[in-house]
Order: C-alpha cells, then sequence, then structure tokens
C-alpha cells in the first residue's frame, strides 16, 4: 500500500525493549496505585496520551534503551539511509505506548482520534509494535482511497467504508513495523477486552530540512507536561533522552490533562 510502508526489521532487540516496558508499567502500578482494582484499571486511567504519568515512564524506559542501537541493530537505520535520506535527525519525542481497552468505549470516536503528525518539518514516523498486532491487540488506522490487493490483505484490515475512502487498520507479525509521512490521516484503535498493546513511536526528518533553531529547547506544555523538542542524530540521540527527570514523581497522577 502506497500510504503506509510495511518494513521487516530485526527483532531480537525488541525482546529486550519489551522486557523494559513490563517491568517499568509493572512497577508504577506496584508504586502508584490508589483504590485500582488491577492494572487494566490503572494504566486506562493514568495512561492517558498526554498524561504527565507516561512521560515519567517514557523517560524511565528510555534511559535503559539505546535508540542508537536500537536503530543499527534492527537494520532501520540501513533502510533509512538507502530508501529516505542518507543524513536525518531523530526526534527526541518518543512515544512508549502501553495501551488497554479502556472503559470509555462508548465516548470512543474516530473523530477525536485521528490526525496527522504535524511537527513542523517533513517527518516519516515509525510506528513499532514489540509484538504481533491484530484484530485483537487494535493497532494503527488509518484513512486511503486505495482499495487493497490480494497481496494488501495479509498486513491490513478492512474496518469500514466511507463514502470514498476505506478505513484500515494494520496487521503484523513481530519485527514488522510502519512507516507513514505527514500526509497519513491516522490514529489507533483500542484493543479488545482482555489484550494489550505495546508499541515504541519514532520519528526522523531529512536534516537539509530542519531549521534547527527551532529544535533546540525542550520545553513543557500548557498543562505543564515535559515536552522533548530537539532533532539530534544517532550519536547525540541517547544522551539526550537521559536528561529528563522528575522533582516528584507522585505529582503525575493528576487526572485533568
Ligand atoms: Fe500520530
Amino acid at each position: 500500500m502506497e500510504d503506509v510502508t510495511l518494513i521487516k526489521i530485526k527483532s531480537e532487540i525488541l525482546n529486550k525493549v519489551r522486557t523494559i516496558y513490563h517491568k517499568e508499567f509493572d512497577e508504577a502500578y506496584k508504586k502508584f496505585k490508589k483504590n485500582e482494582k488491577n492494572k487494566s484499571e490503572f494504566y486506562r486511567k493514568y495512561l492517558t496520551p498526554t498524561s504527565g504519568l507516561l512521560y515519567y515512564l517514557q523517560w524511565k524506559i528510555l534511559s535503559q534503551i539505546s535508540i542508537k542501537q536500537l536503530f543499527i541493530k534492527s537494520g532501520l537505520d540501513k533502510h533509512i539511509k538507502k530508501n529516505i535520506t542518507k543524513d536525518y535527525l531523530i526526534y527526541s519525542m518518543i512515544f512508549c505506548r502501553n495501551h488497554v481497552n479502556s472503559i470509555n468505549v462508548k465516548n470512543y470516536s474516530l473523530k477525536n482520534i485521528l490526525h496527522y503528525d504535524s511537527y513542523g518539518p517533513n517527518t516519516t514516523t515509525f510506528w513499532m509494535p514489540l509484538h504481533k498486532i491484530n484484530k485483537n491487540s487494535g493497532g494503527l488506522i488509518f484513512l486511503s482511497k486505495k482499495k487493497l490487493s490480494n497481496k494488501d490483505t495479509k498486513n491490513f484490515i478492512l474496518l469500514k467504508r466511507y463514502k470514498n475512502k476505506n478505513l484500515y487498520q494494520v496487521k503484523c507479525e513481530k519485527g514488522e513495523i510502519i512507516s507513514f509521512n505527514k500526509s497519513l490521516f491516522h490514529g489507533a484503535n483500542l484493543p479488545k477486552r482482555g489484550f494489550k498493546r505495546m508499541t515504541l513511536d519514532l520519528r526522523i526528518a531529512d536534516k537539509k530540512e530542519i531549521n534547527l533553531k527551532k529544535f533546540n529547547k525542550n520545553y513543557y506544555s500548557t498543562k505543564g507536561v515535559f515536552r522533548p523538542n530537539k532533532f539530534l542524530s544517532l550519536n547525540k540521540i541517547d544522551n539526550e533522552l537521559k536528561k529528563f527527570a522528575l522533582q516528584n514523581p507522585r505529582s503525575l497522577l493528576q487526572l485533568n490533562y
């Protein structure tokens, strides 16, 4: 499918990443839970996409992973240099997602979920699931005018038809990741009840296209959440990701984000 590209990577390094995810998300539950009955209830309450707790856990996870090694060992660095650009920078806003089913499914509306990734320059996003993705896990969804070819049915599920567009969900084996650019109208659907989904979202851009003056500082959002905002080379990204630390992690459990 032209709108999105499926890339096969070497997945061994993802096992280590997944172990760290489990450790950090489990620990956060034990440390911060209040009256929540189980992990799912805790995660769906506090791990919203822009919650302080998620940023805190992302920092903890990314401090233990070498993004440089991930790019090199997975083969992604090779893929980018061959197919996208020889000289790229990595956006320091890297998302570590742990999705569980939500009790608010009734309020779940595609209108609120679908969006374009627009971070300023022309970025390429890599959506990297840490395990197999199917209908149960849910996953990346996007709108496209394209119809599925026979070959495509292995990797895309048609969810819904609109007038002249189709809504697809991707389907991947472990080690298959998806890349797309800022012209893709996309989002993610929820895992089915009892299932969850862990992913890593990375963005890169061609060094020539970035105004580095605009991306030389991190900042805090209007809601007081730390926002990484730098484009860095493969050699500098790991150091940057280890810098952020919180003074008071307990202050993260605010629900009015
Ligand atoms: Fe997105």
